[in-house]
């Protein structure tokens, strides 16, 4: 564990969040609803993996919504760009060393499940992350969790539940589903998205399912959800581009936006 990046954290703020939320493509503008207490840039931290992602700016924004405490990564680390799944999920066991005990996780991800259509919300039930190397592969971090941890249930039910009461709070429509992790930074191919679906995913993406892994690990309560940017290769007959991820996640923030927001108000403390 980098204890020299917790060390460099803490020179800066004593701020204890109770919530880590990770701010997925597009939602970067969420974290204007904070008031906001600190800003952290990735790039002053020392050994922090930092994102070199277009569109994913990078820095840990310190600050307080509805009465909660939270930490938000605005920008998150990949594995695809080439640290190791372990290193990948580091920005989530700060958090948790922070003061985190529950971590709000969202991405844009295609749709697999022929049912979806972009712009649809997803709550994660479950993950498969068994395309990408385990972040928990390396000594075991006896701080934060055990050696062979539990994964029957990843993703917190009662914040599922609270999260489809929030849903109707805000007139927003949400589906529910399996999020599958591949490497990228390619998309799939036709053919791989088929192979998603017979194994039971309705969601594909390129970052969550290893940071609900650590920070499970780490016996933090999870919250997943999809926003669904684009229907997965081959199911519509045109390629699939970074720009119109963009362009889908853009238009859909102010809607995940007042959703998230109404359900960190009634997380409980
Ligand atoms: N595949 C993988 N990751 C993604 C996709 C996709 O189709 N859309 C957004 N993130």
């Amino acid at each position: 564990m980098n204890h020299a990046a917790f060390d460099y954290i803490r020179s800066i703020t004593d701020y204890r969040p109770q919530i880590g939320l990770v701010l997925g493509s597009g939602l970067g503008d969420f974290a204007g609803r904070l008031k906001t207490e600190c800003v952290i840039d990735y790039s002053d931290i020392p050994g922090f993996p930092v994102s070199t992602v277009s569109g994913h700016a990078g820095r840990f924004i310190f600050g307080e919504l509805g009465g909660r405490r939270l930490v938000c990564m605005q920008g998150r680390v990949h594995y695809y760009e080439g640290y190791k799944a372990s290193e990948a999920v580091l920005p989530i066991r700060l958090m948790k060393l922070l003061g985190a005990d529950t971590v709000i996780l969202t991405n844009a991800a295609g749709g697999i499940n022929t049912s979806f259509n972009p712009g649809d919300l997803m709550i994660i039930d479950d993950h498969i992350s068994s395309f990408v190397p385990s972040p928990l592969i390396g000594p075991n971090e006896e701080e934060l969790g055990t050696r062979f941890p539990d994964m029957s249930c990843v993703y917190d039910r009662e914040l599922i539940e609270l999260a489809r009461e929030c849903a109707d709070d805000v007139d927003t429509a949400l589906k529910e589903g399996v999020y599958i992790q591949l490497s990228g930074p390619n998309y799939e191919t036709p053919a791989e998205i088929r192979m998603c679906r017979m194994l039971g995913a309705d969601a594909v993406g390129m970052s969550t399912a290893i940071e609900a892994m650590a920070a499970h690990h780490a016996g933090m309560r999870v919250f997943g959800m999809s926003l669904i940017t684009n229907m997965a290769a081959g199911i519509l007959n045109i390629p699939l581009s970074h720009e119109e991820v963009k362009i889908a996640a853009d238009a859909a923030s102010e809607r995940f936006g007042r959703f998230l927001e109404r359900f960190i108000v009634r997380i409980d403390g």
